[in-house]
């Protein structure tokens, strides 16, 4: 495969197969490990309510964005911008540099999963006592070498997808996993709802505290929608880019961030109904889904089977996810350096396996090590990424749009010359234009004020 000739570009076999692989990167550990500890770290239903306002204003928006500059340019995130505009090369490379330093930590949390996946098969999830589920949580990612090995084989799992090509290894796992998952989250979320005690939680998660809002806030639920919808790093400008001249892009436009949506809501709705009934802590941080799951599973008949299709199903949504992160690396080594494909996915995908390691070391033996403020490595890097590179990215992705690539051509391109129609065109344009960039700036102004008096 070439994908330096753009006539020899790589396209999707079919409609529901782009669909489902470019829901596949959206919908990930981002849905259904950080949305619902994230809510819960963030005060719950201020949270959500503030995510729905950006996921409206700034995530529907960039991810027609997105799609729109790939899809024209038929190149991924770097060229794309080149061939438009050489001078804003560098947007691209802030993308290529975000996904780079996400996917270090992403693969780290994906190996836990792979290590639950096994607790499951062992039959080891049969308490839903708060203190040993986490204890048995922090006793594993606390060792300095266990994690390191999963994160090993997380990253190889990713790079040998990736080294199957965008068809063959994308488009095949998308096709009948993402379903399975969404099927198994709903079953989940009715036994968690069931729970005795369950409403304190979904109050939690659906009620909104005003008091609760203020600038970190907001910048957490910016990041978060830019995280959970694979945003301003281009990997929907990669993924745009395989799609054919004739797509609708307006329908996909609102299809993923739905679906999306959708995921991290019944996530939510699985995991913080089931922390206020079994007395975990709602703010307990990033190993919220992995000791209240366990619990879950061990109140319900054939849990443990349970455990180990969702925990196999969640690993195959991590990996959609990771593979689409890689690729936007690939991609640019492979259109911009003319390198190899093969040669690009190997040299990546183990620099990025290093750069990783120092995250999960800081979460046992080097943990007095902070990067920002009291941040440990983990939460550094993924400040800086998501909090700061994403939103940024996004930021001028919308500028160059609306005010050098020009809203006309933009246009055009969204509505396939004019034979779609989209109602909402001159809407989305303004968004573009003003709006968006307008709301990302003052979120990430005011939240990066709110780190620095806090
Ligand atoms: N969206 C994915 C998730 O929710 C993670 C992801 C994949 C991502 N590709 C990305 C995040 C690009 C930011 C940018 O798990």
């Amino acid at each position: 495969m070439n994908l330096n000739e753009t006539k020899a570009r790589d396209q999707w076999g079919s409609k529901i197969g782009f669909i489902l692989a470019a829901a596949g990167s959206a919908v990930g550990l981002g849905n259904i490990w950080k949305f619902p500890y994230m809510a819960g770290t963030n005060g719950g239903g201020a949270f959500v309510l503030l995510y729905f306002g950006l996921l409206i204003i700034v995530g529907f928006t960039l991810m027609m964005a997105e799609l729109t500059i790939g899809r024209h340019t038929q190149l991924s995130a770097v060229s794309a911008f080149k061939k438009i505009k050489s001078k804003w090369a560098w947007v691209g490379a802030i993308g290529v540099l975000a996904g780079f330093l996400i996917l270090s930590f992403y693969s780290i949390i994906g190996g836990w999963v792979i290590r639950y996946l096994i607790s499951a098969l062992s039959g080891s999830f049969n308490t839903t006592d708060a203190a040993s589920l986490g204890g048995i949580f922090e006793g594993f990612i606390m060792s300095p070498v266990q994690p390191l090995l999963y994160h090993a084989i997380f990253m190889a799992l990713t790079l040998g997808i990736v080294l199957g090509g965008v068809k063959g290894g994308i488009e095949k796992y998308s096709k009948i996993l993402m379903p399975g998952l969404f099927i198994m989250m709903i079953v989940i979320m009715i036994r968690s709802l069931t729970l005795p005690g369950a409403m304190e939680g979904v109050k939690f998660m659906l009620v909104p505290d005003f008091s609760k809002i203020n600038g970190t806030v907001f910048l957490a639920a910016l990041g978060q929608v830019f995280f959970s919808l694979s945003l301003g790093m281009g990997t929907m400008i990669t993924y745009g880019s395989y799609l054919s001249k004739d797509e609708n892009l307006v329908n996909s436009s609102f299809q993923i961030p739905l679906l999306d949506t959708a995921i991290a809501l019944v996530a939510g709705l699985a995991v913080l109904p089931a922390v206020f009934a079994f007395g975990f802590d709602p703010a307990g941080g990033p190993g919220l889904l992995f000791v209240t799951l366990p619990a879950v599973f061990a109140s319900m008949p054939l849990g443990s089977i349970f455990g180990i299709v969702f925990f196999l199903l969640v690993l195959f949504a991590a990996l959609t996810s990771s593979i689409s992160m890689l690729e936007v690396v690939v991609a640019y080594v492979v259109d911009e350096k003319g390198w190899d494909r093969k040669k690009a996915s190997f040299v990546f995908g183990a620099i990025i396996f290093l750069v990783g390691i120092p995250s999960s070391l800081g979460l046992g033996v080097w943990s007095d090590f902070t990067l920002i403020k009291d941040l440990d490595i983990l939460d550094s890097v993924s400040f800086i990424a998501e909090n700061v590179l994403l939103p940024l990215g996004g930021m001028f992705l919308c500028i160059f749009i609306g005010w050098v690539w020009g809203l006309d051509k933009a246009f055009k391109e969204v509505t396939n010359d004019g034979k779609i129609k989209f109602g909402l065109m001159h809407v989305w344009g303004f968004l573009v234009k003003y709006i968006a960039p307008a709301a990302i700036f003052i979120v990430f102004v005011q939240g990066i004020l709110a780190l620095i008096r806090g």
